[in-house]
C-alpha cells in the first residue's frame, strides 16, 4: 500500500486538508471521507457514469479520476448543485419530468447535463444524445431523462437570464 500524502482537495466550494494515498479514486475519497454519497458506485471502470463529478465544469468520472489529479482544481458533486429550498434549474427539471425510476444513474445524468449546458445552453435532441450516450440507465428512462434534459435548458436558460448563478464551481473564480 503506498504512503498516504497531505493533499488539498477543494469540493463543492470548500477546501479539504487530507491524508491519503495519491492513487485512490477520486469517488472514494468523496463518498468514505467528504460524506459526499451524490456521485454513486456503479461499474468502477469509467463506462456507467453513475460517479460523474465535474472537475473545473468538466463531466469526469470519479471511479478512474487518482484523487491526486484533482488537487488544484474545482470538484463539483450533486451536492454542490442547489438545496432543497432551491434547486439547480438541473435538478428541477428532473423532477419536473419524473426523470427518475431507482435514481441510481441520476447523479451522472445531472452533472453531465450540467457540463452540456455550459458549453451550448440550448443542445438539439442528437446533441444530448450524444453527450449522454455512456451514460447508462439500467431502469430504461430514457424518454424521460431526454424531456427532463430538454426542460433543464429552457429553465436554466431563464435562470441566467434573471441573474441566477451557475451552481458548478471554477476553482480560479472561487478561490
Ligand atoms: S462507477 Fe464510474 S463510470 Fe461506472
Ligand atoms: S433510473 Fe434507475 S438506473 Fe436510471
Amino acid at each position: 500500500m503506498a504512503t498516504p500524502r497531505s493533499l488539498v482537495l477543494r469540493v463543492n466550494r470548500q477546501t479539504h486538508v487530507l491524508s491519503v494515498d495519491p492513487a485512490t479514486p477520486l469517488l472514494y475519497i468523496l463518498r468514505n471521507d467528504l460524506a459526499c454519497n451524490g456521485p454513486k458506485y456503479g461499474c468502477g471502470l469509467g463506462q456507467c457514469g453513475a460517479c460523474t463529478v465535474l472537475i473545473d465544469g468538466v463531466a469526469a468520472r470519479s471511479c478512474i479520476v487518482p484523487t491526486a489529479a484533482a488537487v488544484g482544481r474545482a470538484v463539483t458533486t450533486l451536492e454542490g448543485l442547489g438545496t432543497r429550498e432551491a434547486l439547480d434549474p438541473v435538478q428541477q427539471a428532473f423532477i419536473d419530468e419524473q426523470a427518475a425510476q431507482c435514481g441510481y444513474c441520476l447523479n451522472g445524468m445531472i452533472l453531465s447535463t450540467k457540463a452540456l449546458l455550459a458549453a451550448n445552453p440550448a443542445p438539439s435532441e442528437a446533441q444530448i444524445r450524444e453527450a449522454l450516450r455512456f451514460n447508462l440507465c439500467r431502469c430504461g428512462t430514457h424518454v424521460e431523462i431526454l424531456r427532463a434534459v430538454q426542460r433543464a435548458a429552457v429553465l436554466q436558460r431563464e435562470a441566467v437570464g434573471a441573474g441566477s448563478a451557475d451552481g458548478a464551481d471554477r476553482f480560479d473564480s472561487a478561490s
